[in-house]
């Protein structure tokens, strides 16, 4: 499916500390569950309990033969008030860290999947220029820590979801409603990567490679004949693919990107609604739900074509390129196993027309908490049981597997992500 993918293809899978960890640290997110600010009243107190089951989830990626594992560190754990490091919480992730290195298998670590430390949520979290500075402070002991075993950075996940929802459309906290507010928070983001990219160079010990996981997303008008909702989705759709990486990739003398993560799941269409405001509604409406053709358990429309084309979109800024999230909620793992091959054969169509791709992550490795949909949503290539926790691979594991048996070739390549520089 994947065409003549280099010997060095990372074949991985993806998770986040947050949402699979159990008992996460004290964040922005655990206080707006307190708050009851979630759509769901399920809790990310179990997650799935990853924490206590780190070597277990090892054994299953081995067990299936990726060759790359991309999780994420809990600031808030790590640091759970400003300056003091919680040396228990970080030699954990250094053991993972190292533990996926004796195994052959590529950690990829995400410094920042949404959440923050509440103490830096308070303090005005990215919405104030100051503060970018102590992201990048964390950012560098992690990397001092775990430099020696990990070379692939992501600084932030999804850093125009993490602005969009959480500062515009105030669906995450800080559950800001504000244009305004959102230029803000992208100009502080971008300075926390920036700098967090300096730290990393700085103390990571050997030459680390690093970029961010964008969610890529095409926004089309609900009514292509509304001008004012033309405008708007064109006006959404640069933010959400182009903006980031052009912004970052403008940096030229001091590169703040050695390679864009793609995080890809479907499509959108978004509608205005002038007068909802009056019911209770939402003015400006993203929607992702279909109501027929192929869709997940969340209603969002199976659309491999839309990766092709979002490779495409990234490759123009001429760096390497990951996927670094594609999947879909589906309990039964009815349509997980097509979904997977019609996924895997886009990124081969995009390599083929130039997109320089060089890996592929599943989200995710296990069932897992939802941000907006709690439990409900199931990602897993394992499922994992609310009650017990224990694992099980779904069908389209034993695919995944019988898929990278057939095209690895050995260990990933060291020179894997090695930027031609000059
Ligand atoms: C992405 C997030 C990830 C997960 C998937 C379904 O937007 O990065 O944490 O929630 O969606």
């Amino acid at each position: 499916v994947t065409g003549d993918a280099p010997a060095a293809f990372l074949w991985g899978a993806a998770t986040s500390a947050h949402q699979v960890e159990g008992a996460p640290g004290r964040s922005d997110w655990t206080e707006w569950e307190a708050a009851g600010r979630l759509p769901h009243r399920d809790s990310a107190a179990t997650g799935a309990g990853h924490w206590h089951r780190m070597e277990e989830d090892l054994g299953w990626i081995e067990a299936l033969g990726l060759s790359a594992y991309r999780f994420s560190v809990d600031w808030a754990r790590i640091e759970p008030e400003p300056g003091r490091i919680d040396g228990a919480a970080l030699e954990r992730y250094a053991w993972l860290a190292a533990a996926c290195r004796a195994r052959g298998i590529e950690p990829v670590v995400t410094l920042h999947h949404f959440a923050s430390p509440l103490w830096f949520a308070r303090a005005g979290g990215f919405g104030r220029a100051t503060n970018a500075e102590i992201f990048a402070r964390f950012a560098g002991r992690v990397a001092a820590r775990l430099g020696r075993d990990v070379r692939i950075w992501i600084t932030f996940n999804e850093p125009n979801v993490l602005v969009a929802a959480g500062y515009i459309a105030g669906r995450f906290p800080p559950g800001l409603k504000s244009l305004r507010r959102g230029i803000v928070a992208t100009r502080v983001v971008q300075a926390a990567h920036r700098r967090a990219v300096g730290a990393v160079r700085r103390h990571a010990g050997r030459e680390p490679l690093i970029g961010i996981a964008l969610q890529m997303l095409e926004v089309a008008p609900e009514r292509a004949r509304n001008p004012l909702e033309r405008a708007l989705a064109a006006l959404l759709d640069t933010f959400m693919n182009d903006t980031w990486p052009r912004d970052l990739a403008r940096d030229r003398a001091e590169p703040v990107l050695d390679f864009i993560g793609v995080n890809y799941y479907t499509r959108a269409r978004l509608r205005l609604s002038p007068l909802a405001p009056v019911l209770g509604g939402e003015t400006m409406a993203l929607l992702m739900q279909a109501e027929e053709g192929l869709r997940s358990d969340l209603r969002w429309p199976v659309w491999p074509e839309g990766l092709e084309r979002a490779l495409a979109r990234a490759a123009r800024h001429g760096l390497p390129l990951l996927v670094t999230e594609n999947g879909i909620a589906d309990s039964a793992d009815a349509l997980r196993p097509d979904f997977l091959r019609a996924h895997l054969a886009a990124i081969a169509r995009a390599r083929q027309a130039g997109a320089d791709v060089r890996g592929y992550f599943h989200w995710s490795l296990l069932d897992n908490w939802e941000w907006l949909e709690g439990y409900e949503a199931r990602f897993g290539l394992l499922e994992v049981d609310r009650a017990t926790l224990a694992r099980r691979p779904r069908a389209s594991a034993f695919l995944y597997r019988d898929i990278i048996a057939r095209h690895r070739r050995g260990p990933p390549d060291p020179a894997l992500l090695a930027r031609e520089r000059g």
